[in-house]
Formats: C-alpha cells, sequence, structure tokens
C-alpha cells in the first residue's frame, strides 16, 4: 500500500440497550463517508463470522445462561477475533471503523455489575486483543425511563435475553459506564442521548477532535 497512507482512525459507541447507538454508527458512517474516508461500520459482540457465532451462543442459552467469567472469556474471544480479522487490518489499510460497543462495554456488563473486576475484564483484553483502544470512545448517555421506552417501541415483547430488562437495569449500567468516561476523559466523549437522532448526530460530530481530517 502507498507509503504516505495514514492508519484509519477507530470510534466505539457506547452505552446501554436503547440508546441509539446503532442509528448513530450508520449516520456517522454516512457523514465520514461523505468527507472522503473508506469507512466500516461493525458491532459487538460480533463482526466476523466466529464472532458473529459467539453471538448466537451468548444469546441463545437459556435459564441462567453462562457464569460471568465464562461470559467474560466468550465477550473476550469474540472481541479478538473482530480485532484480528476485521478492526485491525482495516485500520492498518487507511479505513475508520465505528463499532457499536467495544472493550467498555465488557468493562460495564462483566466487570462493574457483572462480577469481575475491572483488572481482570482488561486482562482478558490484553491477551485477546494485545489491548487495542479506541481512537476515541463516544458515551451515548440516555436516561433510564428513555431507554425503557425505547426498547419497548423496538422489542415490543420480542426481547432477548440479554435485552430485555427494566429501568434498574438500565440505570446501573448507566453507572458502570459514567466512571469509565471520567476516569479516561481524553479517549471518551459524552454525549446527551436523549434528543432526536439528527441533534445527536449533530452532538456525535462536534465531538470528534478538531485535528482530525
Ligand atoms: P446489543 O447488540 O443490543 O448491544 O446487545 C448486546 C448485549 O451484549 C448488550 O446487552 C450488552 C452485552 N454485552 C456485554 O455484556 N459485554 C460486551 O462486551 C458486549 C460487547 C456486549
Amino acid at each position: 500500500r502507498p507509503v504516505h497512507m495514514s492508519r484509519g482512525r477507530f470510534i466505539a459507541l457506547e452505552g446501554g440497550e436503547g440508546a441509539g447507538k446503532s442509528t448513530q454508527a450508520h449516520l456517522l458512517a454516512e457523514t465520514l463517508r461523505a468527507r472522503g474516508h473508506q469507512v466500516v461500520t461493525t458491532r459487538e459482540p460480533g463482526g466476523t463470522p466466529g464472532a458473529e457465532a459467539i453471538r448466537a451462543l451468548l444469546l441463545s442459552v437459556e435459564g441462567e445462561g453462562f457464569h460471568p467469567r465464562a461470559e467474560a472469556l466468550l465477550f473476550a474471544a469474540a472481541r479478538s477475533d473482530h480485532v484480528e480479522r476485521l478492526i485491525a487490518p482495516a485500520l492498518a489499510e487507511g479505513t475508520w471503523v465505528i463499532c457499536d460497543r467495544f472493550i467498555d462495554s465488557s468493562r460495564a456488563y462483566q466487570g462493574g455489575g457483572g462480577g469481575l473486576d475491572d483488572a481482570e475484564v482488561m486482562g482478558l483484553h490484553a491477551i485477546g486483543s494485545l489491548g487495542l483502544l479506541p481512537d476515541l470512545t463516544m458515551l451515548i448517555e440516555v436516561s433510564a425511563p428513555e431507554a425503557t421506552r425505547r426498547l419497548a417501541l423496538r422489542d415490543g415483547d420480542q426481547a432477548d435475553r440479554i435485552g430485555g430488562r427494566g429501568e434498574a437495569h438500565h440505570a446501573r449500567v448507566a453507572c458502570a459506564f459514567a466512571p469509565l468516561a471520567e476516569a479516561e476523559p481524553g479517549r471518551f466523549a459524552r454525549i446527551d442521548g436523549n434528543a432526536g437522532p439528527d441533534e445527536v448526530h449533530a452532538s456525535i460530530l462536534a465531538a470528534l477532535p478538531d485535528a482530525w481530517p
């Protein structure tokens, strides 16, 4: 590839269910493409055949599901395949990667309330993905009642094992993400996600560093 080609930028969108991450991922990709960038959108768990198979496994287990440590390993394994096969090669060829959830989801869900501590989650990430971090992580924050309302509209009573939870769950998730953003203000941008999609998109564009192409 040409020597002048610079590495792509890696942007993760984080937040609870119903925050609007996937809508915003697509809006951001369109805008960046219009600015002349090569962009790929992807999601976790998933993004490669192996990682999508792990996603299906995680969502399909009946009853209590996996033990928290087993679940953390599965998310880390899915991420490892995703980084190795899709994210790292795309960045290397100059493509920008927009990812719906990344390591901070494991820190919030498997750490935080989930029974592992943050160092353990980051240890799995070091093994699986050589500790790769996004260049920028947009934390999209919505109130618990708004998240519950949106999920009821989206899923009706089809909510899956992980997604179909009540307002108390959404409040706990929000409480798990916020300190991550506070601890790394340089890597995170906090986005108010309570507004409509266009307004949230504008906030996301405003949060892109001025120095970026
Ligand atoms: P989503 O595709 O609707 O965001 O659902 C994925 C679910 O998986 C969501 O409830 C968050 C959860 N999750 C984790 O618990 N840990 C992780 O590392 C990731 C990526 C997702």
